[in-house]
């Protein structure tokens, strides 16, 4: 982005920022002496982030034996050093209903959760990654649109039409206007919150190509994201879903065995519909879990 531009950006008074409960739980991240308990007070006092802690916790992304009731429980369950970054990832939807913008941003965020399972779901395939080191990644590698919007709307009133359905197009307007795209904004607002430089550096390389030399770290979980959800969006578009998803797995830079592929479609598909209902917001078709059971059946 040209110099002139970040500035503005940077030095914007409607910027947008983290609440918080989140820079207290980056805070107390940083201090080892941190205990469940610290953690559980902060994140007991905002409800939404409660359920949704609590909501994961007995998700498919993870398997408990019992039913988690309560925070302290989920903390316990999932882990304090996981619980960190998932803390940032539940308070995005704050962030992005307090962003002033007149640019409707619901396109952005459908594709920024879709983003963030699939990042999350390729950390299956990236042994060194945390599952939840992924998701935050995903979700975050595409915040310097978010801020964008909120600092150049009327640049932004065009590209807006592009932020489901075409990627490479956004990121055409954008270099057109700006001279960069928002993956050279975005690590600037990240430092600035104080997220982690892996997470910025994640979304600064998140349009490269992703190569299978690379797999095992969290910037090929996050590029390989975007591969994987420009194919999903092509496929509920144009309702080949199932193929482009199989597609996609079957490319050289993911090493997914072909007899392996269609079962790694279908639980892609099952983490993305998942997420969906954990983060309230609909991305899928209305009859995917009727295509995924046929899928099983077939397979069974
Ligand atoms: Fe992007």
């Amino acid at each position: 982005m040209e110099k002139r531009f970040l500035d503005q950006l940077l030095t914007a008074k409607d910027l947008p920022s983290l609440p918080v409960v989140v820079t207290q739980v980056l805070a107390l991240s940083n201090n080892s002496a941190s205990s469940l308990m610290d953690y559980s007070e902060i994140i007991i006092r905002d409800v939404a982030l409660s359920t949704q802690i609590i909501k994961l916790a007995n998700s498919a992304y993870y398997k408990s034996r019992g039913p988690i009731v309560n925070v302290r429980q989920a903390v316990q369950f999932i882990g304090l050093s996981s619980v960190v970054p998932l803390i940032v990832v539940f308070s995005m939807k704050g962030v992005l209903s307090t962003t002033k913008s007149p640019i409707d941003l619901l396109p952005y965020w459908k594709r920024s959760v879709l983003l963030s399972c699939l990042s999350a779901f390729l950390s299956r395939y990236a042994a060194g990654v945390s599952c939840e080191e992924a998701m935050l990644a995903g979700l975050l590698q595409d915040i310097g649109v978010l801020a964008g919007c909120t600092v150049f709307p009327a640049k932004y009133h065009e590209a807006q039409n592009y932020f489901w359905s075409d990627h490479d197009k956004l990121i055409t307007e954008e270099n057109a206007i700006f001279g960069n795209d928002h993956s050279a904004v975005g690590p600037y607002l990240l430092e600035k919150w104080g997220i982690p430089v892996s997470i910025a550096n994640a979304a600064l390389s998140s349009h490269q190509v992703p190569v299978k030399e690379d797999q095992g770290g969290l910037d090929w979980c996050v590029s390989g994201s975007n591969i994987l959800a420009s194919c999903i969006i092509r496929g509920i578009e144009n309702h080949n879903l199932l193929e482009e998803v199989q597609g996609a797995l079957n490319g050289s830079w993911l090493n997914v065995a072909p007899e392996d592929v269609e079962d790694a479609a279908v639980a892609l598909l099952g983490i993305v519909s998942e997420t969906e209902s954990i983060f309230e917001v609909a991305i899928l078709p209305d009859d995917i879990e009727k295509m995924l059971k046929y899928v099983s059946d077939e397979n069974s």
